[in-house]
């Protein structure tokens, strides 16, 4: 009852407008609008901390243009009344004067949000992007201090969208010059003999990632380490891709392979937070027909055997006990029932495992139900999305589409229903690609959030996609907790939402507007009490409160 009573005490009236530091500078494509930065200018994402208990800060970005927009308010004291009502008695409070058929339309179109943040889901690992080989190319090419630019775009918890995770290839992927893989020479070669120190692109990655981190001042990235495909020697069909499997004579060379990765890396100061399975297992068993880049095939029960009885009892015998194995890696249409097969052969196999890795990519067709099921089968394994991207199905434009508002709807749509069935991170892929959508070997061009201009050099294109990831990113940070959030109303399904308790006691919570039209939003939140909030079209906005 006191709760209610409190509840009724406070809504917002003031919006005090303010700007980040450096505004974002932006330019049309024909698909819309995206950030410009150049060697002297690049656009920071810095957004105050509401302070007082009933402060808020309302951060949102538009398709029209707008980009971590910030706003600040307050609750106030007000009595109860219904939405009609208030509306009629404040008109100026929201800007607009209304008529009695203004307010009919109101009460139609209103939508009613309820959190409580006494109902806790998961806990927040984090987010971050990829850093490939394509990556580390396209960082060399561009000069330091649009680098460096970009990095406290990325990484820096103050100017920029506060990124605290990366994935690394161990050895190379789909987004590199070539296909490599360490000790391809000799071959049948058990003890790695010429796998004794790491290759120049990794001393080159971890001279780049030291730089980054120095940059943008953040001591800690939680690196995750993923192999794509074993030399082509401890293969069935001695190729980088095509339907291909690990020779059982090399399941502890593959385990080995990965311990010294680890060593080597810890040598130079990188140690991971997480390693991988391998990526996207299936692509070597059923995509190869269509996948084209270095794969390595397993069956579930195969590679439950070979982490059951070799990589995870060398993993628990070793100094990285710790170390976080993330199993599947694969699309959602591979949960729950990966898992369950993996014990097959090796009852002790999922033992071993700690957190149980998604891919985005065939989203659209599957439900996030299997997330649920996996979850309520699994509810001690941590679950991450590992990789998301766009353009990579032959119906869709490969490569950027510059400006692409659509796009950075996607990327909203998908990590709101993550969030919302258990998932406890989100890592894209590239975290740069060029005009093409590359470099990459094997003509699977994409998108990325942020695209370099490859003929000049010297000027980065921040996507849509950019900016609706840092939504996430910046306002949720690591040890956040899921609450309760809903949306009610006659057109509630137009928004989208998930709401957060923040480490420092804060409040987050995003709504994604993907309706044409502006949308008021009465909100409700057990503590502070209601206020409105006046939702632009097509939009996405992160809203914190003390
Ligand atoms: C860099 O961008 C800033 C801001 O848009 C602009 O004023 C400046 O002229 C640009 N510099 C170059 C070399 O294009
Ligand atoms: C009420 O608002 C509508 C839409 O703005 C307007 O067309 C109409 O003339 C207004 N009616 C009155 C009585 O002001
Ligand atoms: C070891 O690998 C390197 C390439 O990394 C290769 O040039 C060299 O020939 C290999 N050594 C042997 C003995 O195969
Ligand atoms: C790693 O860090 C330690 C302690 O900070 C330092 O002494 C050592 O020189 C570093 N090694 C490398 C390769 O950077
Ligand atoms: C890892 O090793 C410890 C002993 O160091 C043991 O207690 C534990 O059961 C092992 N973990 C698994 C999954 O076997
Ligand atoms: C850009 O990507 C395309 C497509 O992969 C590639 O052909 C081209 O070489 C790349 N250019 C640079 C400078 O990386
Ligand atoms: C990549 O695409 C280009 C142009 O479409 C083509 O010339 C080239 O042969 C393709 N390369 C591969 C490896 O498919
Ligand atoms: C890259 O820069 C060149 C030179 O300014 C320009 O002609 C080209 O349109 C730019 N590329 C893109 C994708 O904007
Ligand atoms: C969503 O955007 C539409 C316009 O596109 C707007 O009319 C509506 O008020 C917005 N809704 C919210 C909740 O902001």
């Amino acid at each position: 009852m006191s709760k209610l009573l409190f509840l009724l005490l406070w809504f917002f009236v003031l919006n005090t407008v303010q700007c980040v530091l450096k505004p974002c500078q932006l330019r049309k494509y024909p698909d819309g609008y995206v950030c410009v930065c150049n060697e002297t200018y690049c656009d920071t994402m810095d957004v105050e901390k509401p302070e007082r208990f009933g402060d808020f800060i309302l951060v949102s970005s538009t398709k029209s243009g707008k980009r971590f927009d910030v706003s600040k308010g307050r609750f106030q004291p007000k009595p109860l009344e219904p939405n009609v009502i208030r509306v009629k008695r404040f008109p100026d409070l929201i800007g607009i004067k209304r008529n009695v058929t203004q307010d009919m339309k109101s009460w139609l179109t209103s939508i009613t949000l309820t959190v409580d943040q006494d109902k806790q889901y998961q806990k927040i690992i984090g987010f971050g992007g990829a850093f490939t080989g394509s990556v580390s190319h396209l960082f060399d090419l561009m000069p330091e201090s649009l680098r460096h630019a970009l990095y406290r775009n990325y990484y820096s918890p103050d100017e920029g969208i506060a990124y605290s995770m990366m994935r690394i290839p161990i050895g190379g992927c789909d987004f590199d010059l070539r296909p490599w893989a360490y000790n391809e020479q000799p071959i049948d070669d058990q003890k790695l003999s010429n796998f004794t120190k790491l290759d120049a692109r990794d001393l080159r990655r971890n001279e780049q990632i030291n730089d980054l981190k120095k940059v943008a001042q953040i001591d800690d990235i939680k690196l995750i380490g993923t192999a794509w495909s074993s030399p082509k020697w401890m293969k069935t069909n001695n190729q980088w891709s095509g339907r291909n499997a690990l020779k059982p004579e090399y399941y502890q060379t593959w385990a080995d392979y990965h311990l010294r990765f680890l060593s080597l890396m810890a040598a130079e100061n990188m140690t991971l937070w997480g390693l991988s399975t391998g990526n996207e297992p299936l692509n070597g068993e059923i995509g190869w027909f269509f996948i084209h880049f270095m794969s390595l095939g397993w069956l579930p029960e195969n590679q439950g055997k070979w982490i059951g009885e070799n990589l995870g009892p060398n993993l628990n015998n070793s100094e990285f006990r710790d170390i976080k194995l993330f199993a599947g890696d694969d699309q959602r249409y591979t949960f729950p029932w990966w898992f369950d097969r993996l014990n097959r052969l090796s009852p002790k196999a999922m033992d071993y495992v700690s957190g149980l890795a998604v891919h985005w990519y065939w989203d659209r067709l599957i439900s996030p139900f299997m997330l649920d099921q996996t979850y309520n089968k699994y509810p001690d394994k941590m679950m991450l999305n590992t990789e998301s991207c766009i353009g990579d199905k032959p119906f869709e434009v490969h490569g950027p589409v510059l400006g692409s508002w659509s796009r950075a709807e996607r990327y909203a749509l998908g990590i709101i229903q993550d969030l919302q069935h258990h998932v406890a991170g989100w890592i894209d892929w590239n975290l740069i690609l060029n005009e093409s959508g590359g470099p990459t070997y094997i003509n699977n061009t994409v998108d990325a959030a942020v695209i370099l201009n490859s003929t000049t050099k010297n000027e980065i294109y921040k996507q849509p996609i950019f900016y609706v990831l840092g939504h996430f990113s910046k306002f949720i940070p690591t040890g956040s907790v899921r609450i309760e959030a809903n949306l009610n109303g006659f057109r509630a399904s137009n928004v989208k939402t998930v709401a957060f308790l923040c480490p420092d006691n804060t409040i987050t919570i995003i709504l994604y507007n993907r309706s044409d039209k502006f949308r008021i939003i009465d909100f409700t939140d057990d503590l502070r009490g209601s206020y409105e909030i006046r939702l632009d079209p097509r939009s996405i906005a992160s809203l914190t409160y003390a």
